[in-house]
């Protein structure tokens, strides 16, 4: 009679430690966009570095610190600097509330809306051998997002809606325009 009861009690041990390994597997970290423009500068893969340097959204950081930002904070009952902000910070800093073992050593928060706020934490799809196979992308923490199926327009209006200060509208065609990016085909 005691051997049974001794194996159930075994089995849930096991079953409870299979359960808690599994929940505390590594999370994929943020690499930051220096790293992805190791890559993705170069003409054949489609510039997507410089592409993003020139945009907005690689100035979303700086323009937290100008007088304007600081009014629009004031304005809204924000205490401190914009630049520190979670209120602020939440649709102008990739990873803002992800603690520091997260982001890899080149990882700047200064970067403001990186390739990783769209395309998810990259350490460990960036691999080269996992980069050129979509399926595996997908498994090791990227992001799908498409134009053609909607699922992009969804995510820009995350941040780009009426919560936004400076808020006008948001037309998806003309604003991916702006920063569309593609791999020369
Ligand atoms: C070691 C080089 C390398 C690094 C680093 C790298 N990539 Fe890539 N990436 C590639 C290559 C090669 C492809 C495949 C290009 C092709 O299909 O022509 C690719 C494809 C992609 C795609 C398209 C994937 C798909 O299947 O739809 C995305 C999105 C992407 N990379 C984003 C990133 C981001 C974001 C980072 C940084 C976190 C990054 N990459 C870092 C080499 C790299
Ligand atoms: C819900 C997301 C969101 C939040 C929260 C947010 N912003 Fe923004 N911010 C945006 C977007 C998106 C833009 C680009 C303009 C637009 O289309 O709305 C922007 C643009 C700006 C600009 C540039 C305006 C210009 O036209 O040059 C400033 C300055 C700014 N935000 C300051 C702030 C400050 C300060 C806070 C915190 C009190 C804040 N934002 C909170 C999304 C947000
Ligand atoms: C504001 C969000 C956003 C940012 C920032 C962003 N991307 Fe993208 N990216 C997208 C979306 C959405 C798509 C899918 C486009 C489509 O469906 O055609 C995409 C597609 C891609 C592709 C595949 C293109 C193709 O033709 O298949 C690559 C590679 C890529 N991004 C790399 C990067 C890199 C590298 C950075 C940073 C330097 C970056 N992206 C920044 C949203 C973003
Ligand atoms: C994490 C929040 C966030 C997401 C997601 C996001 N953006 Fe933005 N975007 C911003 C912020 C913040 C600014 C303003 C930065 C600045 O003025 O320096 C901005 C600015 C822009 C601008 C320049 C605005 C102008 O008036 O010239 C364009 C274009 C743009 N975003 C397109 C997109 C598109 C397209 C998507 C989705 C594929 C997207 N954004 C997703 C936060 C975001």
């Amino acid at each position: 009679m005691k051997t049974p009861i001794l194996a159930v009690l075994l089995m849930a041990f096991v079953s409870f430690v299979g359960f808690t390994t599994n929940k505390s597997q590594p999370a994929h970290k943020y690499v930051g966009a220096e790293v992805c423009g190791m890559c993705h500068r170069i003409p054949k893969s489609g510039e997507q570095f410089q592409k993003w340097q020139a945009s907005r959204h690689s100035q979303a950081m700086k323009v937290l610190t100008t007088p304007a930002a600081l009014k629009i904070a004031k304005a809204r009952g924000v205490r401190g600097s914009p630049d520190q902000s979670p209120e602020c910070l939440k649709c102008h800093q990739t990873a803002y509330d992800v603690p520091a073992t997260m982001l890899g050593p080149r990882f700047n928060k200064e970067d403001g809306v990186q390739c990783e706020t769209c395309h998810g934490p990259g350490s460990d799809y960036m691999k080269m051998n996992i980069m050129k196979n979509v399926k595996e992308v997908e498994a090791n923490g990227l992001t799908v997002l498409s134009v053609t199926n909607g699922s992009a327009e969804k995510f820009c209006e995350t941040c780009h809606n009426k919560q936004s200060p400076n808020f006008t509208g948001f037309d998806f065609k003309k604003m991916w325009v702006e920063i569309a990016h593609p791999i020369p085909r």
